[in-house]
């Protein structure tokens, strides 16, 4: 038995069919180049944000504009900052370009940005805040972000890391792209592989000033789409329908195991994402729900191979199988 794959973050009901059928008119072509510059997909997003067409950069998968920011805008002897327990792209991409990445401690699971503050030196080039976090799920609010984007320098580069925001239900999440307007440091990622269902296509955006898209542009590897991705990602820009349901289920399926692990006295938080934090006082604990929920065939992310110990991270699948989850930790 194949087990069930809770350890990703993917979108459990799919992706669209408007994005199938894209796929499916195309993929006879695929001996063919991509285009290297997706301008229907650029216009599309640029569209969709209220931004223009060069204020737009596409990549393959947000982390291929991850490594981008890094190798654009932080020099040899500068350095990246981000919080601990945070999404282990940064660092990891950090360190194989050979630059620092320093960390700044949450507090009580939230990434609080005054927390990063103490830890800006004349080194530091760009700032990762994942919103909402992972592993946490947890947000920083519109007030936050614009009060700590009032503090930093504007020769350093914020990136406002979005790849869960359609999954977020609360009032106080940031307009990130209005405050893009108003702070010129500010990058906006998002990506196509959560809640769009196109992960194994490898599609993400970012907005920025023009100036930055055009210096991050220049540095792509040429071809890199490939053919089939922003054809995909238009359609599934364009299915409204699917992200909406997508969101609530998402958003009913939280609640439900978010309380029921509460009552069954697992240490949680609220989510805003599609996914669950959970943290144990010891490993032989956290081992223990581990392996029962594999054995079960229910495969969940043990957070030690992103080097966080004693916790685990829940995608949230369908209602069958989160019942089955708290069913099997009730027994
Ligand atoms: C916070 C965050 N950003 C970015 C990504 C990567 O997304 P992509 O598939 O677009 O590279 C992930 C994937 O897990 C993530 O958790």
């Amino acid at each position: 038995m194949e087990a069930i794959k809770l350890s990703a973050n993917e979108n459990c009901y799919g992706c669209s069919p408007l994005a199938l059928d894209a796929i499916r008119q195309k993929y006879k072509e695929v001996y063919l180049y991509p285009e290297v510059n997706p301008v229907a997909l650029k216009a599309k997003l640029a569209d969709k944000c209220g931004v223009t067409l060069k204020n737009i950069v596409v990549g393959a998968g947000s982390v291929r504009i991850i490594d981008g920011l890094i190798q654009t805008f932080v020099g040899p002897g500068e350095e990246v900052l981000t919080f601990e327990k945070s999404f282990i792209a940064y660092s990891q991409l950090a360190g194989f370009h050979k630059r620092k990445c320093n960390y700044a401690p949450l507090s009580d699971l939230r990434c609080s940005p005054e927390n990063l503050l103490p830890f800006i030196n004349d080194n530091t080039r760009l700032i990762f805040i994942a919103n909402p976090n992972n592993p946490t799920g947890t947000i920083i609010s519109h007030a936050e972000l614009e009060s700590f984007l009032s503090k930093v320098p504007e020769n350093i580069v914020v990136t406002i890391d979005e790849a869960y925001g359609e999954y977020v239900t609360d009032s106080f999440y940031p307009y990130s792209i209005e405050l893009q307007k108003k702070y010129h440091n500010l990058v906006i990622l998002r990506s196509f592989s959560k809640i769009y269902g196109l992960a194994g296509l490898r599609i993400g955006y970012a907005v920025m000033e023009e100036y930055k898209a055009s210096l991050m542009t220049e540095g792509q590897i040429p071809f890199s789409l490939n053919y089939l991705s922003s054809d995909a990602a238009i359609a599934s820009l364009d299915d409204t329908d699917f992200i909406k349901e997508s969101a609530l289920a998402n958003a009913e399926q939280r609640d439900y195991l978010v309380r029921e692990l509460k009552n069954l006295g697992y240490n949680t938080i609220p989510s805003q994402a599609n996914f669950i934090y959970l943290w144990f006082d010891n490993d032989n604990e956290k081992i223990k729900m581990y392996d029962m929920l594999l054995q079960n065939g229910i495969n969940i992310c043990d957070m030690k191979i992103f080097k966080q110990e004693k916790s685990l991270r829940i995608t949230i699948g369908k209602k069958e199988i989160n019942q089955k989850i708290i069913s099997l930790l009730t027994k």
